[in-house]
């Protein structure tokens, strides 16, 4: 049986930042469950990082469609956690979820049709043991559906009570420009953009994303701000054979060349200076970017997560 602590609320005012120009404050580091939630990693580890989150006043907790291996097993064992550990504390809760990428087999699996967003919806909230999630996210922009096509289903999504907000990922600026317009003109906000930003990865700064979200009064959040796990200390002498880097999938090896040591070093010496770790100045620079709402980070221990949950305190 859990409690959540008494003082996860204690550090409000360092944790919390408001999303936009929005009602919603998120924290400034949220959890993500992309990798180490699924059904190849074990759930006592995956229900003491989600307890030790929630302990400490981090709030939000992202999902996708596909997340887990196999895919769908993040939101599954996270329905589990909500019966066995949350359900008390789901108003407390700030839970998104996305549909985009291939989930299921067939014309309707993937992209962004009505059709597919609003079954893969209703597939996540029957995987999670949720009435609604807090935030629905188209993750990718379909060139090939009107755009119209996929907007009006986010709308009618929260008019239905799917979803109490929308977000957009992954979508080229132009394209994110329109649906901004018509989502407002709908009476429906884009909450929220989420996109890849990280010292090594700056499109959202470059493309003109992140200035038109703070323009606009849209949050925005940064996913993989540790680009993967590349800027901290996992790598700096090898590779650990229960790293990400190692499963050479998502990340791979070339990946770790001697110019990211090289820098690696550089950011560690510095890092040093403040008593902080590569990690914390990594995600620092993250969120010192004008506009940044909160940083989407992964972990695959409790150690790691209060490494970087340390950053805002
Ligand atoms: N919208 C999208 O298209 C999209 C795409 C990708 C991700 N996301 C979201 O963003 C979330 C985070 O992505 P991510 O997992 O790539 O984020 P990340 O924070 O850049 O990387 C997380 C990985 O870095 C390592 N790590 C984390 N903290 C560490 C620390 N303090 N010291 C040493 N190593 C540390 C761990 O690797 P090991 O596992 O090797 O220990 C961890 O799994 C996802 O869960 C998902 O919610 C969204």
């Amino acid at each position: 049986m859990y409690t959540a602590s008494q003082e996860r609320y204690a550090l409000s005012e360092k944790i919390f930042s408001r999303c936009g120009k929005s009602g919603v404050l998120l924290p400034k580091v949220s959890l993500g469950f992309w990798h180490n939630f699924g059904d190849d990693a074990p759930i006592e580890r995956s229900r003491a990082i989600t307890r030790y989150a929630f302990d400490h006043g981090i709030t939000h907790f992202d999902f996708a469609n596909n997340y887990g291996v196999p895919a769908g097993s993040a939101e599954t064992n996270f329905g589990r956690l909500m019966d066995e550990d949350f359900r008390p504390y789901r108003d407390e809760l700030f839970i998104s979820t996305k549909a985009g990428y291939l989930m299921w087999d067939g014309p309707y699996g993937e992209w962004g049709s009505r059709k597919y967003l609003i079954s893969s919806l209703d597939q996540s909230l029957r995987r999670m043991r949720l009435d609604y999630v807090d935030l629905f996210y188209s993750h990718r922009y379909d060139p090939n559906t009107p755009i119209e096509e996929t907007l009006q289903a986010l709308v009618d999504i929260v008019r239905m009570g799917k979803a109490l907000y929308v977000g957009i990922s992954n979508w080229p600026l132009e394209p994110l420009k329109a649906g901004a317009k018509y989502l407002k003109e709908h009476d429906v906000p884009l909450l929220i953009y989420q996109g890849r930003l990280n010292m090594l990865n700056r499109e959202p700064i470059e493309q003109g994303i992140l200035d038109f979200c703070a323009q606009e009064g849209i949050g925005f959040i940064a996913f993989s701000p540790l680009a993967q796990g590349l800027l901290t200390s996992r790598y700096l002498d090898g590779i650990p054979s229960d790293s990400r880097m190692a499963k050479e999938h998502f990340l791979k090896s070339d990946r770790r060349t001697p110019e990211l040591l090289e820098y690696l070093r550089q950011l560690e010496a510095q890092a040093k200076k403040s008593n902080r770790s590569i990690a914390q100045e990594a995600l620092s620079w993250v969120l010192d970017q004008k506009g940044v709402t909160s940083v989407l980070v992964g972990a695959s221990s409790v150690e790691q997560l209060a490494n970087n949950i340390q950053t805002i305190l």
